[in-house]
């Protein structure tokens, strides 16, 4: 691993060194941060110990849009090397810049997380997240290249193409979103290859939440070793953390880049590490858009470091805040309907969850697909099976519809998992 540090005491002091000059170069070349900080009260020169970051406010996705496109930057905008993207779900998007400094901490922090996977210089690397505005292809792309593998620059979408570019460049590791990845695999299955013959070794997943039943469907299709990787473009791509492929416990956070907090996602509370919340991130050496407190809206807890003892972990993301659906006052997260899900045999491992409110109530609707065609018996009895799991389970009554095979859209990067059908005028 390249130039980190191996103690946490040694981490902790560069952690502290490195906010006192991020929030300083934040306050002194941002208007935005200087008036919040301000504002508050605080200011850089107050930071003592790590626990004073606890006192400056946080930043939200729409302070970034309020400054669109590029207000949140902190240097000329000559000096920044690349611009990326995310779609917000209103109009704009939200527009994130990088000096070339930055993009080499990238690449690094990336090579960092595919040698954590299991990846190794010389081995062939196909990259199936899109390329573009959205982080994920370019990202995973510099940091294979810094690690010394062989990188194939596919991008997502023609999955006939996929699976033959897999079938005969024969590529170690593939990184991809996970449901991405299941098209993927029904496709080989549909070509009368079964998926435990490829090449693949490593699958390094990511850019939407999944879960542990995920990986478990997954490892047992391709005989694969399914790992996690993490990161938002409001604080770099991906590779803020990663899961060790030796240990598949969670995610290792790169804290000496990225400092994560977890905090009560109503009070705005510092909770202690272990305890559930939304994740928030404050970037440590970053140059074209230092963020200071960044709300994830990610929910996770901190766990103490395995694989890589200095780093703590994160547990993998349970949902997100504003994804979270609320069924006759129950909250649900679409990941507990995978869960369950992937429990029921002739199922396949796509969903989507439509909300409606025929009353005043809202109502949930999870579509399924049957892996096989069946007779309307069969496809009730699974409906019905899902149906009591998730009231044992979740506390929530749902309505489930089993469609036909292939019935339900596959995605090509994200998946869509909530179709929100309400009318709430
Ligand atoms: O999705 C960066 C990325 C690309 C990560 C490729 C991993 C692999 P954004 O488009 O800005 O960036 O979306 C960030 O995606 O706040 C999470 O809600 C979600 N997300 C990303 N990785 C995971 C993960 C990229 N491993 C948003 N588990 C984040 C759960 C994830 N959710």
């Amino acid at each position: 691993m390249d130039n980190v540090v191996s103690s946490v005491e040694e981490l902790r002091a560069q952690q502290l060194e490195r906010l006192r000059w991020s929030l300083r170069h934040a306050y002194d070349h941002v208007p935005h941060y200087r008036g919040a900080f301000d504002a508050a009260g605080v200011h850089p020169d107050d930071v003592h110990e790590l626990a004073d970051l606890s006192r400056f406010p946080f930043t939200a996705k729409a302070d970034l849009r309020d400054n669109y496109p590029f207000g949140m930057f902190a240097v000329p905008r000559e000096q920044v090397s690349r611009i990326h993207a995310s779609s917000g779900t209103t109009g704009k998007p939200t527009v994130v810049g990088y000096t070339r400094e930055d993009i080499d901490t990238w690449a690094e922090v990336m090579a960092r997380s595919i040698e954590a996977a299991g990846g190794r210089p010389g081995d062939m690397v196909h990259i199936a997240y899109g390329y573009g505005l959205f982080t994920g292809g370019i990202g995973a792309h510099y940091g294979a290249e810094r690690l010394g593998c062989t990188v194939v620059p596919v991008s997502g979408g023609m999955t006939e193409r996929q699976v033959q570019l897999i079938q005969d460049f024969r590529p170690r590791i593939i990184m991809v979103t996970p449901s991405y990845f299941l098209a993927i695999l029904d496709e080989m299955e549909a070509q009368g290859i079964d998926p435990k013959d490829t090449s693949l070794e490593i699958g390094i997943f990511g850019a939407e939440p999944w879960t542990e039943q995920m990986r478990e469907e997954v490892q047992r299709r391709s005989n694969l070793r399914a790992v996690d990787i993490y990161g938002l473009s409001e604080v770099m791509g991906p590779g803020v953390s990663q899961e060790s492929g030796q240990t598949q416990d969670g995610l290792h956070v790169w804290e000496d880049h990225f400092y994560p907090e977890v905090v009560d996602p109503i009070t705005g509370e510092v909770l202690p590490d272990g305890e559930e919340g939304e994740l928030v991130f404050t970037s440590l050496t970053k140059q074209a858009m230092p963020v200071v407190r960044y709300r994830t809206r990610d929910l996770t807890t901190l766990l103490p470091g395995t694989a890589y003892p200095q780093f703590r972990r994160m547990a993998k993301i349970t949902g997100r805040s504003d994804d979270m659906m609320i069924v006759r006052g129950v909250n649900v997260f679409p990941s507990q309907i995978e869960e369950h899900l992937l429990a029921i045999e002739g199922l396949t491992p796509h969903y989507l969850c439509v909300l409606t409110r025929p009353g005043r109530m809202d109502e949930l609707t999870v579509q399924v697909e049957s892996a096989h065609p069946t007779d309307e018996a069969a496809r009730a009895a699974m409906a019905s099976a899902l149906r009591s799991r998730v009231k044992d389970h979740v506390g929530v009554t749902i309505a489930v519809e089993v469609l036909a095979p292939h019935a339900l859209e596959r995605s090509l990067g994200k998946a869509k998992r909530i179709s929100d059908r309400r009318d709430l005028r």
